[in-house]
């Protein structure tokens, strides 16, 4: 039920958005205080011509990782295969970029304009394997609302 309220809530926030950068945050901040496990929520937009992610609005802890180029990471991977990418143990992971300590789990999921993957949300959780097809099905619904403002 809560993934509905969310949807709502986020279609609505689109909606109405006058400012895209606000918007992006305001639903960082949503997604990190209204689920519990998403402890860090972020998101990525290839930096214009170059084979890089920049970070856009997020909320969590402060990431010394504001570039990351295509291939590197979890991220830098997504860029590359338009695909999700859920990390049950990011322990396992050996291309990964840690940005804290706390972090076990996370999931990147892309965003799609007119087909071109232009950028991705990335959700980290301190709780091991916490992410399910049900947060891959809502992201990829966040993400598809958040392409409509680019
Ligand atoms: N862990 C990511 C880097 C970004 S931080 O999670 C904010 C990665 O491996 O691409």
């Amino acid at each position: 039920m809560l993934y509905n309220q969310l949807k709502t809530k986020i279609s609505s926030l689109v909606k109405q958005s006058i400012n895209t950068e606000k918007t992006l945050f305001k639903i960082c901040e949503i997604l990190r205080s209204k689920i519990s496990y998403y402890d860090w929520v972020g998101f990525y937009f290839k930096n214009g011509d170059r084979q890089e992610l920049k970070l856009g609005p997020y909320s969590g802890a402060e990431t010394n990782h504001k570039i990351i180029p295509f291939g590197k990471g979890i991220c830098g991977q997504v860029a590359l295969t338009n695909e999700n990418f859920v990390v049950p143990d990011v322990k396992k992971q050996n291309n990964y970029i840690a940005c804290s300590v706390n972090v076990k789990s996370e999931i990147v999921i892309p965003i799609f304009v007119n087909g071109k993957n232009i950028g991705q949300i990335d959700i980290d959780s301190n709780s091991l394997d916490i992410f399910s097809k049900k947060d891959e099905e809502f992201l990829e619904y966040v993400c598809s609302k958040v392409a409509t403002l680019l």
